[in-house]
């Protein structure tokens, strides 16, 4: 079942809430087969599967791409669309760019920062919004941990406050200490899913590929549930082997009772 905005409102100090990225339709039916209740579609996809060297490079089309790939796969299951960078430059941008994404499958729009006229133009437009606080990925100098002096913590928890304030739903934060993370989480009524922001937020995030093992860089705070980078070199080598040997295809007629199961 879908849940809505207010059921992951409701979830808060219940249970705690798992999200996935995913930017592909195979990806996304394993992701809600496995029970998965929300699926981002962040523009992290820019990085990890088109080879950019930012987000910044991410446009709203690559975005409807991804969005209505995964709404393929994953039929039954909140799905959140980002905002590329510049889309949500002003309200009435952003409202059209979301509306963009709706259409291509979102359930919710995620942006960056405390764009609180933005997210107020959006949520009074009928758009659920999660915001994104902390590490703000679209407009930060480099990837390392923020919020470790006083005064830039305060920012954060000032800001996330005001996100709350402006008609969010749910708030992403990225990179802080995980005493911060606690902080927000403890004083904000709407959940928080955590990336590299501690043990206590309401939920925690992962991107993908970093959850499989694929690519060639993974954050520090991310965890590898398998090495699917590693299976990719195994498949291709022995697929080089095999057909420079002319052992394939001669060799399927061995492998039977598998094609078309997972
Ligand atoms: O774009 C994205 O995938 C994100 C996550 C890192 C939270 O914003």
């Amino acid at each position: 079942m879908k849940l809505s905005a207010n059921d992951f409102i409701q979830r808060k100090g219940v249970k705690p809430i798992p999200m996935l990225t995913a930017y592909t339709c195979p990806v996304a039916r394993g992701i809600e087969e496995a029970g998965v209740p929300v699926i981002l579609v962040g523009d992290t996809v820019g990085m990890v599967e088109m080879g950019f060297e930012s987000t910044r490079d991410v446009t709203i089309e690559h975005m409807e791409y991804h969005i209505g790939a995964v709404r393929r796969g994953a039929k039954d299951t909140h799905i959140i669309g980002d905002l590329p960078y510049l889309t949500d430059a002003n309200p009435e941008i952003a409202l059209a760019s979301a509306k963009r994404l709706m259409a291509a499958g979102a359930d919710s729009i995620k942006l960056e920062g405390g764009k609180l006229d933005v997210i107020k133009h959006l949520v009074a437009n009928g758009i659920p919004v999660v915001g994104h606080t902390g590490l703000t990925p679209q407009t930060a100098e480099s990837f390392k941990k923020v919020g470790n002096t006083s005064e830039d913590a305060q920012r954060i928890i000032d800001e996330a406050q005001a996100i709350q304030d402006a008609g969010a739903f749910m708030l992403v934060i990225e990179h802080v200490p995980a005493t911060l993370g606690l902080t927000i989480t403890q004083s904000l009524r709407i959940p928080t899913i955590g990336i590299g922001a501690g043990p206590d937020c309401d939920g925690q995030v992962l991107v993908i590929n970093d959850a499989m093992g694929l690519g060639d860089y993974w954050p520090p705070f991310s965890k590898q549930y398998a090495h699917a980078s590693r299976t990719i070199l195994k498949v291709a080598r022995e697929f080089v082997s095999e057909v420079e040997t002319m052992e394939f295809p001669n060799n399927i007629l061995q492998f039977t009772g598998t094609a078309g199961k997972r």
